[in-house]
């Protein structure tokens, strides 16, 4: 151990980083040797890099000149640039049944905002049972396994900060019914936390850095290194269906979003998105762009305002097209960028953060009441310009986008609510249902109905016992009896 204590000593010396180590003569064996494993996994000289370009330096936000919004699948398949709707679903049903689709949901974030200490997953985010995001969308996975006569394996990032907490609520639950061998969960990367005034690496204790996760584009190397993919191709898995947590809205997995990823003649089958048109300029949404023949997301902090105002010759905003981090990723994608795992990588972005450390001259962690650190992460969508040709399907905001990020206000389980109950009432109305609505047209009712009941509109057709009457300002929960739904 002292051997690989003075090589690291050196190391960290030559970049600046000694005061990693200041503590350690003061720490027991068990610490010092968790603080030379965590300092020996960095690579201080790739790391001194991203410093001097991401922290001593703002990296300038490149706009392309040659910027244009990109083409998309209308939702309504008869308008303009219309498609067979019916035939591609028949093909994404065709992928789904034969068991080549799996779930991948992305839980790895840390819920700050929504201040919520547990893992997202666990959150009682539903309208009216509160059931946690994790059961509803073990639910969505169950009933489209019964739909189609098929495993839907559901591989799941989580982050080291979480993976534990995880692990054990689905096991005290179960697993929601799910046969274990077919859930795979695995932790994502993590990055150094790096001090903003003076690129050192902070740490949260004596003997552990302060660390954060590396961002959902992390989940492309994840599933390599941690052996998803490799559990994937044994199971002959070919598209995997990816979605975040915070949207309890989202269709773990879609047939006519599987069909055009996988069939359209513009669509590579390498990495396709969903969209939705932004309401307002302003919307926190990352935008779909086009740039020298590749589809690309430009996130909307990085939007500049004169091209998130600006309108068409109709008077349409020109960006339009909001991401809401629904994709298709094929396999053989992910295992083309792994290839060379090492040299993989998406481009950084920075946030600035408050992070409690741990102060050496001072001995103690203080907590920090202004912005002292940098957070680097990736994200996933920065993948899509390496696709050959990557399509995006417009989805319909009452279907699909519900998101929970925030206690309140905007994208807050009030509002998550009621576009839940929006959902289901409209639902109810195509079997010919009388759903209450408000002057404004929203449902006027609280209104769950069970994944295990239906999973589209259209299965409702064949659902029994659903309610006579809807009244105002009622709650109506439709599932099935508890037998039913679990084994
Ligand atoms: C995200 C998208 C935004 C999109 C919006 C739609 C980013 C940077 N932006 O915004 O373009 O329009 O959702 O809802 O993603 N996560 C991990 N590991 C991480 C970080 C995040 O698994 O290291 C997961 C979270 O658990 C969550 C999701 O990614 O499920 C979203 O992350 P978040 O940072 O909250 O993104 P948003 O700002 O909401």
């Amino acid at each position: 151990m002292s051997q690989r204590f003075s090589a690291l000593e050196e190391n960290l010396k030559a970049h600046g980083q000694s005061h990693l180590l200041a503590c350690y003569h003061e720490l027991n064996e068990l610490q010092q040797r968790a603080l030379l494993d965590q300092l020996s996994q960095i690579d201080f000289a790739a790391l001194e890099k991203l410093i001097e370009d991401y922290v001593r330096n703002r990296p300038a936000v490149c706009i392309p000149e040659d910027l244009s919004p990109a083409p998309y699948y209308r939702h309504d398949p008869k308008g303009p640039g219309g498609y067979d709707a019916a035939d591609y679903r028949r093909v994404g049903e065709d992928l789904i049944r034969r068991g080549k689709v799996a779930a991948f949901t992305v839980a790895g974030g840390q819920g700050t905002r929504l201040g919520w200490s547990g893992p997202k997953g666990t959150y009682p985010a539903t309208v009216v049972t509160g059931k946690p995001l994790f059961r509803w969308f073990a639910e969505q996975i169950l009933a489209t396994e019964r739909k189609y006569g098929v495993t839907i394996p559901w591989y799941i990032m989580t982050s080291p900060m979480n993976h534990e907490a995880t692990r054990a609520f689905f096991q005290d639950n179960n697993n929601f019914s799910l046969e274990r061998k077919n859930i795979f969960m695995f932790p994502q990367g993590v990055l150094p936390s790096i001090e903003t005034a003076t690129g050192k690496l902070l740490l949260a204790d004596r003997h552990r850095l302060a660390v954060n996760p590396d961002g959902h584009g992390g989940s492309i190397r994840a599933l390599h290194e941690c052996g998803a993919i490799e559990d994937m191709v044994g199971r002959g898995i070919e598209h995997i269906s990816y979605f975040q947590i915070d949207n309890p809205l989202v269709k773990a997995v879609d047939p006519l979003f599987v069909g055009l990823h996988a069939a359209a003649d513009d669509s590579s089958g390498e990495m396709s998105s969903k969209m939705l048109p932004k309401i307002t300029p302003e919307e926190k949404l990352g935008v779909f762009c086009r740039s020298e023949g590749k589809t690309l997301v430009i996130e909307y902090s990085d939007l500049p305002e004169d091209l998130m105002y600006a309108r068409d010759e109709r008077g349409h905003l020109r960006f339009l097209s909001g991401s809401i981090a629904i994709h298709l990723l094929s396999v053989g994608f992910v295992q083309r960028l792994t290839a060379d795992a090492h040299h993989f990588a998406l481009p950084y972005h920075r946030a600035d953060k408050k992070v409690p450390y741990y102060d050496t001259d001072q001995r103690r962690v203080v907590e920090p009441s202004e912005l002292n650190s940098v957070k680097l992460e990736t994200f996933v969508f920065d993948a899509i310009p390496l696709a050959d040709s990557s399509i995006i399907y417009e989805t319909s905001r009452v279907e699909e986008f519900g998101p929970i990020k925030n206690a309140e206000g905007v994208d807050s389980p009030a509002t998550s609510h009621q576009l839940q109950s929006d959902r289901a009432g409209a639902w109810l109305e195509t079997v010919g249902l009388e759903v209450p609505r408000d002057d404004e047209g929203r449902v006027n009712a609280r209104i769950e109905i069970s994944p295990l009941i239906a999973l589209e509109s259209g299965d409702l057709a064949s659902a029994v016992d659903l309610p006579e009457r809807i009244e105002p300002g009622s709650e109506i929960v439709i599932q099935p009896p508890r037998k039913q739904m679990f084994r």
